[in-house]
């Protein structure tokens, strides 16, 4: 049996321990007493394209000891398992759409790196769940030596890199000035965290991917200020416009290695970003999350649901799972249609 082979029996086993709902079309096609070729060709017919190639490829194997792990597979969006064996780094993973992704990407059976500046929240998170799935690693993203070391790390900690999501990011002095009264030192550090930061994350991500010959996914997180002016700091805007700018290219160019790289782009989520520009840029420190969520509700398009940062999560989880596996180079725009809309003639 090769590593391959070997590899998914281990999880066929851990599969089969039982968790698994039964999809309607496993139950009907009634596959109990059937041979292992009769079983074979059905499963092929039904789940076809939504098997993973591995599986189609050790479909015999399996199929010679247990059914279950098919059924799974096709079962894919239901499941909670949807990286299971994937190794993830997320930037900016101690607070806000960070913090969301780590929770939903361990649940889906990541081991994840959590990067950040913020070392007591992000040790808090990894003790939280676990150092089996979950590890902190100081990281300041405008450090090439931090990032690359980074990298590094979830190779000797895990093997391999399957996830790099570029997550950090700042939002720069909050007070919004006009482009005569551009900050150049503000607009400086916004692009050195921003955008260097991200360009860094795929560079070291990228060369770790290519080498092992891993698949992977680079997703970055930019925000709707990348395709619209005014609604944030001037600096902001320009460095997310950039970002998707650096997705595009990198798409374009690791596309041959197999590698997707897609940008995920929110509009206003209640987290410490967010909430810095309600107590400086109001000038209100008292401004609670509350009040936050209130008013990003009322300058919604959508109505009726409050974007939050598990939203953003459940995105990078799409777009990091086999769920998106020919989505590369998109701009992923969560803005309940905010930026498809012409709001002028609202009242
Ligand atoms: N909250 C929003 O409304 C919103 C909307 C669109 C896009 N975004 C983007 O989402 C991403 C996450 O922001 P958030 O809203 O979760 O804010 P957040 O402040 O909760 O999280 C950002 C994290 O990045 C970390 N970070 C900052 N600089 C860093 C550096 N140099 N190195 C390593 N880590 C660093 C912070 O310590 C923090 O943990 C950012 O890129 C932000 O621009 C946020």
């Amino acid at each position: 049996m090769d590593s391959e082979t070997g590899a998914a029996t281990l999880e066929t086993k851990r599969v089969v321990s039982g968790e698994l709902g039964q999809p309607k079309w496993w139950r009907e096609a009634a596959f109990d007493n059937k041979s292992q070729g009769d079983v074979q060709q059905r499963v092929t017919e039904l789940a076809g394209p939504a098997l993973p190639d591995a599986l189609h490829r050790l479909t015999p194997v399996i199929l010679s000891g247990f059914c279950v792990p098919l059924r799974r597979s096709c079962d894919m969006a239901n499941s909670s398992n949807r990286l299971e064996g994937k190794v993830a780094i997320i930037t900016g993973g101690a607070s806000g759409i960070g913090e969301a992704s780590v929770r939903l990407f361990v649940d889906n059976g990541a081991r994840v790196i959590i990067a950040d500046v913020q070392v007591e929240k992000g040790t808090s998170l990894a003790s939280e769940l676990g150092k089996h799935v979950a590890i902190f690693k100081h990281c300041d993203v405008t450090l090439e030596t931090d990032v690359e070391a980074l990298v590094a790390f979830a190779i000797e900690q895990w093997g391999k890199l399957d996830i790099m999501f570029n997550n950090a990011g700042i939002l720069g002095k909050t007070v919004v000035e006009d482009v005569q009264g551009l900050n150049m030192q503000d607009l400086r550090r916004v692009l050195e965290v921003n955008v260097h930061g991200m360009a860094l994350g795929m560079k070291y991500a990228s060369r770790a991917m290519v080498d092992k010959g891993t698949k992977g996914v680079i997703l970055c997180t930019a925000s709707v200020a990348s395709v619209l002016g005014g609604l944030a700091p001037i600096p902001y805007t320009v460095s997310k416009h950039a970002i998707l700018g650096l997705v595009r290219a990198a798409s374009s160019d690791l596309g041959k290695h197999g590698i997707r790289v897609n940008c995920i782009s929110p509009s206003g989520v209640v987290t410490p970003l967010l909430m810095d520009y309600f107590h400086d840029g109001f000038g209100d420190p008292n401004y609670t999350p509350k009040q936050a969520q209130n008013f990003v509700d009322t300058h919604a398009n959508l109505t009726g649901h409050s974007l939050s940062p598990m939203d953003i999560a459940r995105a990078a989880l799409y777009l990091a799972s086999e769920d998106g596996a020919f989505v590369s180079g998109l701009n992923l725009i969560i803005d309940g249609g905010f930026s498809a809309s012409n709001h002028s003639l609202n009242s």
